[in-house]
This record gives structure tokens, sequence and C-alpha cells, in this order.
């Protein structure tokens, strides 16, 4: 099971645009003057100043790679960066689930931080609560295992069903029918007493339970 939630970042596709324009500029210019410096060198070349326009060819080389070294260094930090970064967790309060039904799934909408980076601002997040008349909770999240499609608890059919494909989950979020391989993930959660109000309410981290 994935450790995290897909969280794709608005920022990242802003980064790479700004990255791609970079690059395609750089490319641009560097041919220019690659262009202009070869068409200078072939006129020395033919006046009979050949070593020094092998000196100004080894020069210019050098400082075509150093550019190229310069423009990669940040492009290549922000494709592989991420391999190297942990992502931040934290935990987010869901609300007051004493009122939620037995038995019943039920939908609660949690503003979630997305993790390192530049700071950018949370993202809406489904958390399905399910609390069973033996105790026992969980807290799924509402994405398909198939294609990350958002599922929904279909009253009708007592069970979650996926618009995408047509796959199926039992109240528990066990995969029951259609192409999903497992079940519907569950947020790593905790619940506590507020001291004030005596309520029980429940916190979730942006981070997948690992151990279904
Ligand atoms: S994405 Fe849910 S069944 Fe395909």
């Amino acid at each position: 099971m994935t450790a995290f939630a897909p969280l794709l970042r608005d920022s990242d596709f802003q980064a790479a645009w700004y990255y791609s324009a970079v690059i395609f500029a750089g490319i641009v210019l560097i041919g220019y003057g690659a262009w202009l410096v070869l068409r200078r060198l072939r006129i020395m070349w033919r006046q009979g100043d050949r070593g020094l326009a092998a000196a100004l060819a080894g020069a210019t080389t050098v400082a075509l790679l150093m550019i190229t070294l310069m423009l990669s260094i940040p492009a290549i930090g922000f494709l592989f960066g991420p391999l190297f970064q942990k992502r931040q967790t934290t935990w987010v309060r869901v609300g007051d689930i004493d009122n939620v039904p037995v038995g019943l799934p039920t939908p609660f909408v949690v503003k979630m931080p997305i993790g390192s980076g530049p700071p950018t601002p949370p993202v809406d997040r489904v958390v399905y609560v399910l609390k069973l008349a033996g105790g026992e909770m969980f807290s799924f999240a509402n994405t398909c295992t198939h294609m990350q499609c958002n599922v929904h608890w279909d009253p009708d059919l007592g069970q979650f069903l996926c618009p995408c494909h047509g796959g199926l989950y039992d109240m528990r979020g066990t995969n029951i029918g259609g192409p999903p391989p497992s079940p519907l993930p569950q947020w790593v959660h905790r619940t506590m007493v507020d001291p004030a109000t005596g309520r029980t309410i429940l916190e979730v981290k942006n981070q997948y339970d690992e151990s279904i």
C-alpha cells in the first residue's frame, strides 16, 4: 500500500512550466550564440588564424558546457529532489464523531496539508468515518485503488461505488467487485475526548495506514 496520498501540487505544475521555459530559452540562446561563434571561427580559419580559432573553439565549448550545466542544475533538482525529500506528516482535525451513526459510512471533508516543499494551500480531502457496533472505527479515503477515481457511499447498494469503472467496496472498505485490486486506503487516525465538551474528536494524518 502506498504510504502517502497522491497529492500533486499546483506549484509543481508552475515549476514545471518555469523550468521548461527557462530550458527552452537557454537552448535557443545557446544555439544562436554557437552559430555566431562558429561563423566567426570559420572566417578566422579561412584567413589563416588557425591557432586562435582553435583556442576560441575550445573556450566556446567550455563556456557552453558551463552554461548548460547552470541551466540544468535547477531542473535536475526539481525532477529528482522529491526522491530525497521526506514528506512532512501532520495531524488534521476531522471533527466531532459522536453523532456518526453506527454502521453508516459518513463523509467529512478536511483541509489536508500537502507536505514538504514551498508553502502551498491545503487541499480538500474526504474522510469516510465508519463506526461499528463492537466499537471498531475506520477512516477511509475515497480514493479508488484501481485508477484513483473518487468513490462514494451508495446507500441503495449499501456499498462504496466507483463511478469510473464500477468498482465496489463493502462498508469496511474491502474491494468486492470490479477492477479495484485492493481495499480502500485508510487514513492513519486517532481519537481523543475534548476536555471542554466531553465530545469525541477524530484526527487523521496526511498519510495512509500501511497495515491494510
Ligand atoms: S478507478 Fe475505480 S474502478 Fe477504475
